[in-house]
């Protein structure tokens, strides 16, 4: 056994999974004060997460993880070495997932709701029919990024029916290792704090609508 994942990608991993369903009941059943609360979460969690793929363990660095298009046909032959971490392809969906929830969350600072009652922090930037355009296209995108989860969640099923259960390693951060193979030494654990006091003032900041009193 090797340890893979520190502990702040798996935090971050099952907290913005546990939030992003939240996002999805409190918008559905119309808690919007808690879908934003939800949302400045999810934007300190994204925040956190691009600090941590640069000064994070090796695992969880995008420039470990991000590979050529060679690299992915090579793994999709079960043509590559064996290593610890995100397979080139799994990378790639992890980027889009990224991208979508901070392209969803940009979009819904700027959403304004029906009666304009509830709208978002930054919405004041637009004007009401441009809040209303943006709030469609906030809904639009939602589909988009629950057809990457579902595309996430069907890899993972497609691991497991191929002999490899990823899931145990985002719970308690050790996956087997095939003779040989060395996992690089984890981040310590103190430097995730300056990066998620970062993102929580980053998101702190923007829920303000960017004004600092
Ligand atoms: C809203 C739902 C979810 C989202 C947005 C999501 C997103 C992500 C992201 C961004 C990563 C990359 C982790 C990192 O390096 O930071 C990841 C990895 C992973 N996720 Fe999820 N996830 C979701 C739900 C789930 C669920 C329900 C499971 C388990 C059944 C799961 C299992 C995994 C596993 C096993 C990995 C590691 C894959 C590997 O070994 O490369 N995810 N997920
Ligand atoms: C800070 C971040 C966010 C803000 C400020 C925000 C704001 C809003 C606002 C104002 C609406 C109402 C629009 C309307 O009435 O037409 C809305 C709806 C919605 N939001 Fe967000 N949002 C955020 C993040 C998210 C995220 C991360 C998700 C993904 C789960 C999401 C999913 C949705 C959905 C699905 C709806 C439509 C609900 C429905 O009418 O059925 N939002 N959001």
């Amino acid at each position: 056994m090797a340890r893979v994942w520190d502990v702040p990608t798996r935090a971050f991993h099952w907290l913005l999974a546990a939030l992003i369903g939240f996002s999805w009941w409190a918008a559905k059943f119309d808690h919007l004060p808690w879908h934003r609360l939800s949302g400045y979460g999810i934007l300190a969690l994204v925040v956190f997460r691009l600090i941590w793929g640069v000064v994070g363990s090796p695992t969880a660095r995008f420039s470990a993880f991000l590979r050529g298009p060679r690299a992915v046909i090579a793994h999709l032959r079960g043509e590559d070495e064996p290593t610890v971490g995100h397979n080139p392809l799994g990378a790639l969906s992890i980027v889009a997932m990224l991208a979508v929830v901070a392209a969803q969350v940009g979009l819904g600072l700027f959403s304004v709701d029906e009666d304009a009652l509830e709208p978002g922090p930054l919405s004041h930037f637009v004007s009401f029919d441009t809040g209303r355009a943006i709030a469609h296209l906030h809904h639009k995108l939602f589909w988009v990024l629950a057809g990457l989860i579902a595309l996430h969640l069907a890899a993972i099923v497609v691991y497991r029916l191929r002999g490899r259960n990823l899931v145990p390693p985002m719970i308690t951060g050790a996956t087997p290792v095939e003779p040989g193979v060395e996992a690089p030494p984890l981040a310590p654990l103190w430097r995730a704090l300056p990066a998620a006091v970062a993102a929580a003032g980053a998101a702190w900041f923007v829920a303000h609508g960017l004004k600092v009193i």
